[in-house]
């Protein structure tokens, strides 16, 4: 079942995060869908209701022109038939205008998210305005951002990066958005902090205090780089150094302070590299390409599964199939 973001926040809101994981092709995605529902193994598996939760899918601007944007359309709707007890938000990570409107207007995407953080803060109040008119008249619902993430080289803890939270209020209150992408020191990719850096829980406490109550907030680059996935790329010839993520003791501490949405991109390629670098490493012989394939769908989807415990989204999907079917 296809719901908006706005639909699963209600739920979550100061309790638990909604994972929202980035796909790119078949295998991430039937390994995401098995991830949630608990089926590690294979699609056959019985739908586990003490680990199953609600999701977010990504589709980023990059993903949409890797093959064609309506491959990723049909694998989802293929996806939602081969998994009816899934119930997810299709969201435009990080879209332009333009895309925003692409979406909007193909009636398949639940939730997009204009980023116009880049711009001026009057620019990027006009530009996500128009967004949400045009979204909001066709019932998507849409996530603005506001504040700049920082990049390895840069001072993410430098106030000029990090949200303003009485310029969070503003903006939100001008723009009418559904929910808010807040910086508050993280950064995309797998090298987030260097030294003492790390998530600023008192900046984000500041700004759910200015925003209104139980306005969802969003936090962009969040994997966790998990150490164990990087070892096991390097011990299998990779070569990827001093990485680091968002611990994931985290997590639930900023769901508390109005987190609802955790963005994971970074984490799945690195189950991706490690996995595809250790069969090859292992079966020199082989090249059939189902063969790491199919341990990837099994590693991605044990992998969705334990994140899913660490936002605290494990176990949720039945209270919001009951929430949303009406029958609480
Ligand atoms: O925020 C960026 C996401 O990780 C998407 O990355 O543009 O390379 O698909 P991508
Ligand atoms: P990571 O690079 O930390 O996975 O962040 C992904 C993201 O923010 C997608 O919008
Ligand atoms: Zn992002």
């Amino acid at each position: 079942m296809i719901v908006t973001t706005s639909e699963l926040f209600r739920h979550a809101y100061g309790k638990y995060a909604l994972g929202a994981y980035n796909i790119n092709n078949l295998e991430q995605t039937v390994g995401l869908f098995r991830g949630n529902l608990g089926k590690v193994k294979s699609n056959d598996d019985p739908t586990n209701p003490a680990v199953s939760a609600p999701f977010i899918i990504q589709i980023s601007r990059g993903a949409r022109s890797y093959s064609d944007k309506r491959f990723l359309e049909a694998m989802i709707r293929t996806a939602e038939a081969v998994f009816p007890d899934a119930i997810f938000a299709v969201h435009l990570d990080h879209g332009t205008e333009e895309t925003c409107y692409d979406a909007i207007d193909s009636g398949f995407y639940s939730s997009v998210m204009i980023d116009a953080s880049h711009e001026p803060f009057e620019k990027n109040i006009e530009i996500t305005r128009r967004v949400v008119d045009r979204a909001h008249a066709k019932g998507v619902v849409v996530e603005a951002e506001l504040g700049q993430l920082g990049g390895v080289e840069e001072d993410v803890q430098g106030s000029v990066c990090l949200t303003d939270p009485g310029q969070a209020a503003e903006f939100i209150e001008k723009t009418g958005c559904d929910s808010l992408a807040v910086a508050i020191g993280t950064s995309h990719g797998a090298y987030k902090f260097t030294g003492t850096q790390g998530l600023r829980m008192d900046r984000l406490a500041e700004i759910q205090k200015a925003v209104p109550k139980n306005f969802p907030l969003v936090m962009h680059g969040s994997s966790s780089v998990p150490k164990e996935w990087v070892d096991r790329i390097n011990a299998a010839g990779g070569k990827i150094k001093n990485a680091s993520g968002v611990p994931e003791e985290q997590y639930l501490p900023a769901a508390k302070l109005g987190i609802c949405k955790i963005n994971i991109d970074t984490d799945g390629r690195l189950v991706w590299c490690a996995t595809l670098r250790e069969v090859f490493r292992d079966k020199p012989e082989d090249f059939d390409l189902r063969t790491s394939g199919k341990v990837f769908m099994a590693n991605y989807a044990e992998y969705i599964a334990h994140k899913n415990k660490m936002l605290g989204s494990a176990g949720m999907l039945e209270s919001v199939r009951a929430l949303l079917t009406g029958r609480k």
